[in-house]
């Protein structure tokens, strides 16, 4: 990794800023010294609630709801984007979801618990998962949710039986396997041919169970949907994807007699965690989709469905960073320098996971050049227990304040109590303001469930 000559640049609204680009949430600023989102001083808001602490941008997230919700509208008015909560999930994520007039992408009980407690609307949740419960869809399918995206043919069955003893016919889109690669990481794709995802296309597998989706019970089929893989950079794999999709709506047309209102074409979307990475925006993003929709429909006679997309990352990656406290640095002679904070894999397992990578400041000395290379690793027991692997820093002392950026997406969601850790507590900054909308967990949360 590079290190950049000058960390600070001024922006044109007045803001001082790191030269940090895409990777920075929306209002991140210097003020003397000290890193500031949302008006708010980070250094301070460490001190008055602890690290590690997890930190969003509201005016981000926000500003990305609207940019997409505006984006795809404009380019395609018969549109929805559906906040997929997986992602980053708690109450108040969704009532701005909601607020912000976004459809909800759901993949497990819980997540569906959590909108139906903010009092979400129903008729705007689509319900994933591959091996969704009998509770699970009995829980979704009393509650009234929009779709259920159907996985399997065994799923049918039950999706069928269930919407049956309700008394309702449930609308449901079949997930496809279009088989297109994506540039990706390896365990982040999903829509090559080798998925434990969906309907595969091969041996024309999906299009012959179109037939038996049509003519089960209790269940109407309106569409199609796929999910490719998540931070994808390149938009030609979501064209490609589209092609496939609505060939085989075309073919679905011609053989079945059935015109899709729906086509569900997914999120992964990729976003900017290091300087170096340049991801395309969500206008491009909506202006490649849409423009492939428009074109394979002309090109099939196909009447346009409601296209629908289902971004996470690109929500929420950017609008969040972690705050944690240096405690402790070790320096081997030719090997390299640690950095160790009050933190690591039980807040952020990416970088152990996938090899992860971010940028991090500290926040206490945001107006100096990064000039070290050092590996910032947590205080679990574990080698690989590490949040940023050789990346540029400051100059470290006992106490600073380390801000990981990027840090929204994947991270609370895939959080664990490793070692005992008790997950940090979420603060929402907006205009000089800071509220906790979920509270550290507590030794006696650790303990809560224990019998
Ligand atoms: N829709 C479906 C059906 C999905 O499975 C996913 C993500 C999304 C939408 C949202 O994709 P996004 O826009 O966030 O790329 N834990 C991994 C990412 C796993 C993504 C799983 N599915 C990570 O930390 O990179």
């Amino acid at each position: 990794m590079s290190l950049p000559k000058s960390d600070l640049t001024k922006q044109a609204d007045g803001r001082t800023t790191m030269e940090l680009g895409a990777v920075l949430p929306k209002t991140a600023e210097v003020r003397g010294g000290h890193l500031f989102i949302g008006s708010v001083d980070m250094v301070q808001l460490a001190r008055e609630q602890g690290t590690a602490l997890y930190v969003f941008d509201e005016a981000d997230l926000r500003d990305r709801m609207e940019q997409y919700r505006e984006a795809f509208h404009e380019c395609y008015p018969n549109s929805e984007a559906l906040y997929a909560s997986k992602a980053f999930l708690n109450k108040e994520v969704l009532r701005i979801a909601h607020e912000e007039g976004m459809f909800l992408d759901v993949s497990g009980g819980g997540e569906l618990a959590c909108a139906r407690a903010v009092g979400f609307p129903m008729e705007r949740v689509f319900v994933h998962g591959n091996n969704k419960t009998e509770a699970e869809l009995r829980e979704a399918i009393g509650a009234g949710v929009a779709r259920i995206v159907l996985d399997t043919r065994l799923e049918l069955a039950r999706v069928s039986r269930i919407a049956g003893e309700l008394g309702v016919t449930q609308k449901v889109l079949m997930r496809i396997t279009p088989g297109v690669e994506a540039d990706t990481h390896e365990y982040i794709k999903t829509g090559c041919e080798d998925s434990k995802f969906g309907f595969t296309m091969l041996e024309d597998f999906a299009f012959k169970c179109v037939g038996d989706v049509m003519g089960a019970s209790n269940v109407e089929l309106v569409g199609f949907h796929c999910h490719i893989g998540s931070q994808i950079f390149a938009l030609h794999s979501f064209a490609e994807a589209v092609q496939v999709m609505v060939e085989f709506a075309a073919r679905v047309r011609d053989e079945y007699g059935l015109v899709i209102e729906d086509l569900d074409m997914g999120g992964g979307l990729g976003i900017a965690y290091t300087v170096d990475e340049q991801p395309s925006s969500i206008r491009d993003f909506a202006e490649c989709t849409a423009n492939a929709v428009m074109e394979a429909c002309t090109e099939h006679n196909l009447p346009l469905p409601r296209l629908l997309v289902e971004p996470g990352r690109s929500l929420v990656a950017n609008a969040g960073v972690t705050l944690y406290k240096v405690g402790v640095m070790k320096t081997l002679p030719n090997i390299r320098k640690y950095v160790a904070i009050d933190g690591g894999m039980s807040d952020n397992i990416r970088t152990a996971l996938y090899d992860a990578a971010y940028e991090a400041t500290i926040a206490n000395k945001a107006d100096q050049p990064r000039t070290e290379i050092v590996t910032l690793c947590g205080k679990h027991c574990e080698s690989g227990d590490a949040v940023v692997l050789d990346g540029s820093l400051q100059r470290a002392d006992l106490d600073d304040i380390v801000c990981v950026f990027g840090t929204g997406a994947y991270c609370y969601t895939m959080s664990s109590s490793y070692n005992g850790q008790p997950r940090p507590a979420i603060v929402f900054v907006r205009d000089g303001e800071a509220r906790v909308v979920t509270r550290r967990e507590t030794y006696d949360d650790l303990m809560a469930r224990d019998v």
